[in-house]
């Protein structure tokens, strides 16, 4: 569809008694609690295959919004936050089936010439990532009502600089009754400069541009590899888009796209998950469907703590034999050290031979699980926007509650190293993130087993 001719579906009088009812789009869709039940570990052993990339996966669902045709997505991760984002898709309109193949999961996503351009609350409040329709939408159907997300467990999470950009394509935004209304009468290309990186704010923008009409320009663009991976779809749709994985990206809009194939790039976070459980129980593991090119902060930062990690192709070779070694952390935005990361490195310096120092640059309020770790008999501090973690032998098995889903994970290996059991409550955060934690943990000697309340 042409964004510059488009006609749009809905009147500007859009109400909500033309939404569709909240109840039946949601209920299958209703998160279901788990616990993690987590002992203490000896050494690891053996190989892991690691999914594709949630924060990827969940962007180039919402980017099948911008062609009409049959899409299928490889190497898609089976989590709930996929099962969340296929209501939000299926809510607008498109059809989803899920294919397992060779151990990983495929989606073909269909996307017919209607759709009803609305993201219901119901589900914008289980996952934020939902307002990424926002963009896709707007160039496609030149509307959008997407509930307003609210604040989480990182603090408050505006989505100023989503809306500030989509203004400059052209697009105008209302809030009423806690939705925001966005409209268009066609988007134009722009020159924007991003007052940060965001991830979710430059993806946005990219998928809105690459069906406005003439050329934009990204300035401080986020140049996280899921930004590339989803540049990366986006041209074999057809789109033009340069420089995305660096700080500019630009873009030329054509009048409209294709459905295609594509395969999910592999997910870094569920790598530092596993580099982080060795880094606790100790032992010897390889890592495959990796990029290492996208984890250099990450394997230099856990090569200081005294692990020991070699690339070999696809492949990641890992091994860990003595207590880590005390050592400073701090995010920032990609390259730099991913925030998803620090609870995970955290987890490993709660069993550090001396005071280890970790500071949070990228969300202000994400240090949730500072108590939790705490009431396993971490050393562990908050001092302003730094954590300070005097490192111990041993932890406490005890009943925790996940915050979120890195932090979730954080709490399960740092159980590895705990006396007792650990019951990692609220699992329903790791499940959002995760497929299978607690199996593919088990298959390398852990024991983890997670339970449905
Ligand atoms: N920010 C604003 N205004 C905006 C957008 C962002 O002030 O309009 C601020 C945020 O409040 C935050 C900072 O900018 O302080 C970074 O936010 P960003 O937009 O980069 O993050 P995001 O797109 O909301 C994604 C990931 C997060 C990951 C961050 C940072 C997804 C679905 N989420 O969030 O992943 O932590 O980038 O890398 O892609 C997770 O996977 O568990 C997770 C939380």
């Amino acid at each position: 569809m042409c964004a510059r001719n488009f006609t749009p579906k809905f009147s500007r009088n859009f109400t909500r008694s033309c939404r569709v009812p909240a109840r039946s789009i949601c209920q299958p869709y209703l998160i279901r609690m788990s616990r993690y039940l987590v002992q203490k570990s000896g050494p690891l052993d053996g190989e892991v295959h690691i999914s594709g990339a949630k924060n990827s996966a969940l962007k180039l669902m919402a980017a099948c919004l911008l062609a009409e045709g049959t899409h299928t997505l490889r190497n898609v991760p089976d989590i709930a936050d996929v099962t969340l984002m296929s209501g939000v898709l299926e809510a607008i309109g498109l059809s989803i089936t899920r294919k397992q193949e060779d151990h990983t999961t495929t989606l073909v996503i269909e996307r017919g010439p209607d759709v009803q351009p609305e993201a219901p609350y119901e589900l914008v409040e289980k996952m934020r990532a939902s307002t990424a329709v926002l963009g896709p939408l707007l160039a496609t159907v030149g509307e959008a009502r997407v509930a307003m997300p609210g604040g989480d467990d990182f603090g408050a999470r505006p989505i100023d600089m989503h809306l500030a950009g989509l203004e400059a394509l052209g697009a105008s935004f209302e809030l009423s009754h806690g939705d925001i209304f966005g409209t268009t009468d066609g988007l134009v290309g722009a020159e924007i400069a991003l007052d940060y990186p965001s991830v979710g704010a430059t993806e946005n923008l990219l998928m809105a541009a690459v069906l406005a009409s003439g050329s934009t320009t990204i300035i401080n663009a986020a140049r996280e590899p899921e930004i590339a991976d989803l540049a990366s779809f986006l041209n074999r749709m057809g789109a033009t888009v340069v420089g995305a994985g660096t700080s500019r990206i630009d873009i030329v809009g054509v009048p409209e796209l294709r459905a295609v194939e594509h395969t999910v790039v592999p997910d870094r976070l569920e790598v530092g998950t596993f580099l982080a459980a060795l880094g606790i129980a100790g032992g010897e593991l390889t890592l495959h469907n990796t990029r290492p090119d996208h984890l250099e902060m990450l394997v230099d930062r856990l090569g200081a703590m005294g692990l020991r990690i070699s690339p070999e192709g696809d492949s990641l070779w890992a091994m860990s034999r003595s207590r880590p070694r005390a050592t400073d952390v701090a995010t920032l935005p990609y390259p730099g050290l991913a925030t998803d990361f620090l609870p995970l490195l955290v987890a490993v310096l709660c069993f550090a031979d001396g005071t280890s120092y970790a500071t949070e640059n990228v969300f202000a309020g994400r240090f949730g699980y500072v108590g939790e770790f705490a009431r396993m008999g971490a050393g562990i501090r908050v001092e302003d926007h730094h954590l300070v973690i005097d490192g111990v032998e041993s932890l406490s098995g005890a009943p925790v509650r996940a915050p979120d889903i890195r932090a979730g994970a954080a709490l399960v290996v740092a159980g590895l190293g705990a006396e007792g059991i650990t019951e990692v409550r609220d699992g329903y955060h790791i499940d959002r993130g995760y497929e299978r934690l607690e199996e593919k943990l088990r298959a390398i000697g852990a024991p983890v087993e997670r339970v449905d309340d």
